[in-house]
């Protein structure tokens, strides 16, 4: 294994990308578990929508959002225990809400299309809530399984993205009036929306009113108004995207298999996403057969011999081509196996051989 003897020190934040189908929700389960074996207190996170992992952990739909304990949920030697949480934007927002003291917020129709799954506000809520999760002090690290390709690391690459909901002028204002349209109702709110709203997006607001009834231009406002009003924990999460760019509180993997196809997406995505990722990020190729085929004995007359040394080479180059961009490469087997069980229990130990 490339990397060998390299101990990996566990962060605050482990965070798994990659593009589809390549093992990140298996990886950052089997890392998460690695973990809380050797005792942490480990939150696994998943922003992917991770079937699979629900059907594992036997989770169901009413569980999404919510933090579960499970006790050594793979039936192991080991006893340990783990938090598992399957993002939902709902729920992240129900949370901000009610700490917020603005529960009311929850009936705006149009909020509630924001913030479902795919409704715009994933990523920022996803942000929201890991940020959370940090601040709670329940956790040693956080483990988090990131949606497939680069939606949520370019996201994270712009701090100003935050700034498409709180236009500095809004910014501004709210730090001056914030305490008192804190405690104020809702129609102080509007009142000061009316107040600063261009006259460009006022005349638009009028035209929206005439053709769509006046109760949507005013979920509108009150969408707005309620998106301003739980602001804080909106511009807390862009601290927490400095700490998870900075080496010393993330470990960063990108998870590629031993395909061209893949290796090839893989190095797309990192380019995609310079600044996000960076020289310190580990790559995992997953799914290596080298070991497996290593004990394969076969005569060199044999035509598999010539199967076996084409598919050594073919990691080999793999790992060349992988190895320049990263401060290491770690190999992950193929395991033999249809059961997604195993496939976890046996990656927990490949950690442990890093
Ligand atoms: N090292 C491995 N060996 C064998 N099967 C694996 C390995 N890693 C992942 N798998 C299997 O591959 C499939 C896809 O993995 P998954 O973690 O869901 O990928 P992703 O989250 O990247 O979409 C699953 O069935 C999983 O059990
Ligand atoms: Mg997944």
């Amino acid at each position: 294994m490339i990397g060998n003897n390299l101990s990996i020190t566990s962060k605050k934040f482990e965070i798994f990308s990659g593009t589809g189908g390549v093992g990140k929700t298996t990886l950052a389960t089997s890392r998460a578990i690695d973990l809380a074996n050797q005792g942490m207190r480990v939150l696994l996170i998943t922003i992917a929508p991770a079937k699979r992992l629900k059907e594992l952990m036997g989770l169901n739909d009413s569980q999404a959002g919510e933090v579960i304990t499970l006790n050594n949920p793979f039936q192991t030697d080991q006893d340990y225990s783990i938090d598992v949480q399957l993002m939902n934007p709902q729920k992240t927002f129900e949370r901000i809400a009610i700490g917020s003291k603005c529960p009311e917020v929850l009936d705006n129709r149009i909020l509630e299309i924001l913030t479902r799954p795919y409704g715009g506000l994933n990523e920022i809520l996803a942000l929201v809530e890991l940020n959370m999760q940090s601040q709670s002090g329940h956790y040693d690290t956080i483990v988090l399984d990131t949606p497939p390709g680069s939606h949520f690391l370019d996201f994270l690459d712009s701090a100003q993205r935050i700034n498409v909901f709180f236009d500095q002028s809004f910014i501004d204002i709210f730090n001056v009036v914030g305490k008192k349209l804190d405690t104020s109702s809702l129609n102080f709110g509007k009142r000061i929306f009316n107040k600063i709203v261009s006259s460009g997006v006022k005349k638009l607001l009028g035209y929206l009113n005439k053709v769509t009834g006046e109760k949507f231009v005013e979920e509108f406002i009150d969408a707005i108004v309620a998106i301003y009003k739980t602001k804080s924990s909106f511009l807390d999460a862009l601290n927490l995207e400095k700490r998870l760019k900075n080496q010393k509180e993330a470990n960063w993997y990108l998870v590629t298999s031993v395909e061209q196809s893949k290796v090839k997406e893989a190095l797309e995505l990192l380019q995609q996403t310079e600044g996000v990722m960076s020289e310190h990020s580990y790559v995992i190729i997953n799914k290596c057969l080298e070991e497996t085929l290593d004990s394969w004995e076969i005569s060199s007359e044999s035509k598999l011999s010539n199967l076996k040394e084409t598919l050594i080479q073919k990691e080999k180059t793999i790992k060349h081509q992988l190895k320049p961009h990263f401060q290491a490469v770690l190999e992950f087997p193929e395991i033999i196996s249809l059961s997604p069980v195993d496939h976890i229990n046996e990656l927990v130990l490949n950690w442990k051989k890093i």
